[in-house]
């Protein structure tokens, strides 16, 4: 099997690796083999997202994203992420933008807080219409 290059060096990785916590060690695999694996597992893009983790991520898009881009999503200090607004959008860049963030602008990136795969679910329902806090 070969491998991506590896960014980090490893002796730097390892120990940051020893020092976390079970959580943070399960996030940090998590992250690694959504890298390794994007290629190999077929993506299941809108089952990416557990239902009970769905109610965290609408609640976390409605108050942390509305709190620059509107309670509406209409926009506010960054710009309306509607339906309408995105429509023109390719997906990817969309989950870029979430998961990383617009460097020299406001927009933080995500991907300490969620996955990948979480914010190509959150991309996919901002481009659908994005369901209120508490719908199912
Ligand atoms: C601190 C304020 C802030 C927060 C919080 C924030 N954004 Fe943004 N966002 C912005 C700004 C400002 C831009 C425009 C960046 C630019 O000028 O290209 C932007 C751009 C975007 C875009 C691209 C739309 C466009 O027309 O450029 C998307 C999609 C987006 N944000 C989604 C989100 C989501 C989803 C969240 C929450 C997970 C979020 N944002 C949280 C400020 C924020």
């Amino acid at each position: 099997m070969s491998r991506p290059p590896r960014r980090l060096p490893t002796a730097h990785a390892t120990a940051a690796v020893a020092r976390l916590s079970g959580p943070a060690l399960r996030m940090l695999l998590q992250l690694l083999l959504l890298g390794l694996g994007a290629v190999a597992l077929a993506p299941a893009p809108a089952a990416a997202a557990e239902p009970a983790r769905r109610d965290t991520l609408v609640r976390m898009v409605r108050q942390d994203c509305g709190s620059c881009h509107g309670m509406q999503l209409t926009g506010g200090l960054g710009p309306a992420i509607t339906r309408e607004a995105l429509a023109d959008w390719p997906l990817d860049s969309l989950v870029a933008t979430i998961y990383q963030g617009r460097p020299g602008t406001p927009m933080p990136g995500w991907r300490s807080m969620i996955t990948e795969a979480e914010a190509r679910w959150i991309a996919e329902q901002l481009r659908s219409g994005f369901p209120q806090e508490g719908s199912k």
